[in-house]
């Protein structure tokens, strides 16, 4: 949608039965704070929507474990998030609940509405009853032997073990979790919406007019589901936590916590509007505003078909201009997993990193799953702090700020006559504001990030050629151009990165000392938000170092605290060698020449393999995991100074380095830029 007069923002309203962790802060809320953030600094109007999403099983299955009521639960979740949203500047305008009065009652008349307008069809269903509890019980309330791989403790709606998904009425064995006893199949009414009565018009609203603008992980899945044909889907269930349908003979029956969850966008938008003085119905109602739902990609289906096809049945209601879900992010090679333990939890990393809350949010934009899963590790991290930002963003700043204090008691000096080179920096700095922005306004912010930092590049390289501390000598002027324009790119990264780095970039605000008012429509070729004479406050560190040491402890933390199965049977390490036994390994990389196979061997290789500085003959055990053809031209890690030894009559001069697992042996990769000869170590 071009030019819109407002625009409506979601993030998905997160589950209050645990703490949030970096999956989530890279997946929705951070490119969601970034876009909502910059289109503020366009002066749009615009609002950020969030809330706690307070109902479904797994909240009263784990107030159940714990002997509380579920309330007890979302309060304690409910703070705890929202306070990590805070601190990481995730700066929503409204961040709800769904226990809220307001949302009760939102959700319920929204229910009442299709009713009446006749949108759902009501069924008779057999389900699992617990007969000592009394109760119907939701996939998740039964386990039993998973049909599948017979693991002994698969939960009714998936096996952990495997993966399948199931339904609790495939389960083997199956036992209520409630009393531990044994289900029997009742019948049941509830309400479904029939999906499958939309398909056309899906197929209109996504296939025809989203193909282009969706991204392509996003449309693929939505194409995938309507292609394989949809269902009618209840969105009520026997259950004793939740939204009471609103209907007569409908006692112990609720809404299902996906149906009432993205109402809550709306009721968080009433609220949010009744404390301003605003009217929600235009953020909802009107044509003219733009709908952005940020989410996982584990929700595309919720905010693509079955919220569409809720707001459709509704009528009066806009739909989502777009949907720019993530992949996910995995954590040191694995997926993020929190019944494992294995992930970084937001609210230990505000704890043992204080003041470097953006460093993090730097670092997940930078490695953002946009396109496909992508990987953290605490590597990465350090080497962005250090290497990024800190070489980059802090030094430039910092000499800036220095050196303007030095030579000019800290006011912006005057300019004339600017070279070639400091009207071509201008020029740059001018197109920066197009550049970003248009990244972010097509949902592309590790690009965009990555073009503000260029800016930051630029502007040291700029002063690495002018060298204004060598010209203070000899020509003042010169010296006075160079830090004018050195100035204006510093304030320009100020107001350029607030999307991005919030807390940081007030901070920079207030080295500056630049007006809060200045905004991204400022940065123009008129350079006047930092004018002639303006004075700036004293320099401050905006980021520094992060040690091996710090780095290491987090690594051994993840390990320490993971209650992960796979990690127990492994190789033990073998006994540990000195530097010097190392030394004495030549690693070198070669290219794969020509191969065959060795006569009466099913296993070896001959191969050729071009080393550099001499061609080498190598015998090789990988005959079974890669074929003749797929082999000259393959860049190999050998061991070039093992002594030669003959296999099966032939000479082989050297080991090629393969890793192994159960499916095998594979040859390790070796970087696209290596040649033959380099050395490894
Ligand atoms: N609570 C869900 C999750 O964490 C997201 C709900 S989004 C909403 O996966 F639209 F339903 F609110
Ligand atoms: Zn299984």
């Amino acid at each position: 949608m071009n030019n819109p007069k407002r625009y409506t923002i979601t993030a998905a309203l997160p589950y209050t039965n645990g703490p949030i962790h970096i999956g989530h802060l890279s997946g929705v809320y951070i490119p969601a704070d970034i876009y909502a953030r910059y289109l503020k600094l366009k002066d749009k109007d615009v609002i950020f929507i969030c809330g706690s999403d307070e109902h479904g099983v797994p909240i009263k299955l784990k107030a159940d474990k714990e002997g509380v009521t579920p309330k007890e639960i979302v309060d304690r979740y409910h703070e705890m998030i929202k306070s990590s949203f805070d601190r990481f500047g995730i700066h929503f305008d409204h961040y709800s609940r769904t226990t809220n009065p307001t949302h009760n009652s939102t959700a319920s008349d929204f229910f009442k509405k299709l009713h009446d307008k006749d949108k759902f069809i009501e069924k008779e269903t057999e389900q699992l009853y617990d007969p000592e509890a009394k109760q119907f019980l939701a996939d998740r309330f039964v386990e039993g032997t998973c049909p599948k791989c017979g693991y002994e403790e698969a939960y009714g709606d998936q096996c952990e073990n495997c993966g399948t998904s199931l339904s609790s009425q495939e389960l083997i064995n199956p036992k209520s979790k409630i009393s531990g006893s044994k289900p029997v199949k009742k019948t049941t009414k509830h309400w479904f919406l029939p999906l499958d009565q939309y398909e056309d018009w899906l197929n209109e609203w996504i296939i025809k007019d989203h193909k282009n603008d969706w991204k392509p992980n996003v449309y693929g899945q939505c194409k995938s589901w309507i292609d394989e044909g949809l269902q009618p889907r209840a969105v009520t269930r026997d259950l004793d936590w939740g939204i009471q349908v609103p209907l007569e003979n409908a006692e112990g029956k609720v809404l299902y916590v996906w149906f009432d969850a993205p109402i809550g966008y709306i009721s968080s938008t009433k609220e949010w509007a009744e404390a301003n003085n605003k009217n929600w119905k235009e953020y909802w109602k009107d044509e003219d505003t733009k709908l952005v739902h940020f989410i996982g990609k584990d929700n595309i289906v919720f905010h693509c078909i079955i919220f569409p096809i809720m707001l459709k049945a509704e009528g009066s209601f806009i739909l989502p201009d777009n949907v720019p879900a993530n992949e996910f992010l995995n954590l040191e090679g694995r997926k993020l997993s929190t019944s494992k333990n294995w992930a970084v939890w937001l609210h230990e990393y505000l704890e043992e990193f204080p003041g470097k809350e953006d460093v993090l949010r730097y670092v997940l934009t930078a490695n953002a799953p946009e396109t496909k899963d992508n990987d953290f590790t605490w590597k990465d991290f350090q080497a962005r702090n250090n290497n990024e930002l800190v070489a980059i963003v802090g030094n430039f700043i910092n000499r800036v700020t220095v050196l303007t204090h030095k030579y000019f008691q800290g006011h912006v000096p005057e300019y004339k006559d600017l070279d070639e080179a400091s009207i071509k920096a201008l020029q740059l700095l001018n197109q920066h504001p197009d550049k970003i922005g248009d990244k972010i306004e097509t949902y592309k912010f590790r690009e965009a990030q990555n073009i503000w930092l260029s800016l930051a590049r630029a502007g040291n390289k700029y002063l690495a050629e002018k060298e204004p501390w060598k010209s203070i000598k000899t020509n003042e002027q010169e010296t006075k151009n160079t830090l004018y324009i050195a100035l204006q790119i510093s304030a320009a990264l100020a107001v350029l990165g607030r999307p991005f780095l919030p807390i940081t970039c007030k901070k920079l605000y207030d080295i500056l000392k630049l007006d809060d008012g200045i905004t991204w429509n400022d940065i123009t070729d008129k350079a006047e938000y930092l004018p002639v004479g303006h004075g700036i406050g004293q320099s401050v560190h905006l980021f520094t170092k992060i040690d091996d040491k710090t780095i290491q402890k987090q690594q051994d933390k993840l390990f320490q605290n993971t209650d992960d199965k796979e990690r127990i049977d492994h190789k033990p390490v073998k006994k540990a060698i000195d530097f010097n036994d190392f030394q004495k390994l030549d690693i070198r990389v070669g290219s794969i020449l020509s191969a065959k196979q060795v006569k009466g061997s099913e296993k070896l290789l001959e191969l050729k393999v071009d080393m550099g500085f001499e061609k080498r003959t190598i015998v090789s055990g990988m005959a079974k995991h890669y074929r003749l053809d797929q082999l000259p031209g393959k860049s190999v890690l050998v061991v070039a100074n093992l002594e030669p030894k003959k296999i099966m009559g032939i000479k082989s001069n050297g080991m090629i380095l393969m890793a192994e697992n159960a499916e095998g042996l594979s040859l390790v990769n070796v970087p696209e830029n290596a040649k033959p000869g380099d050395i490894v170590n």
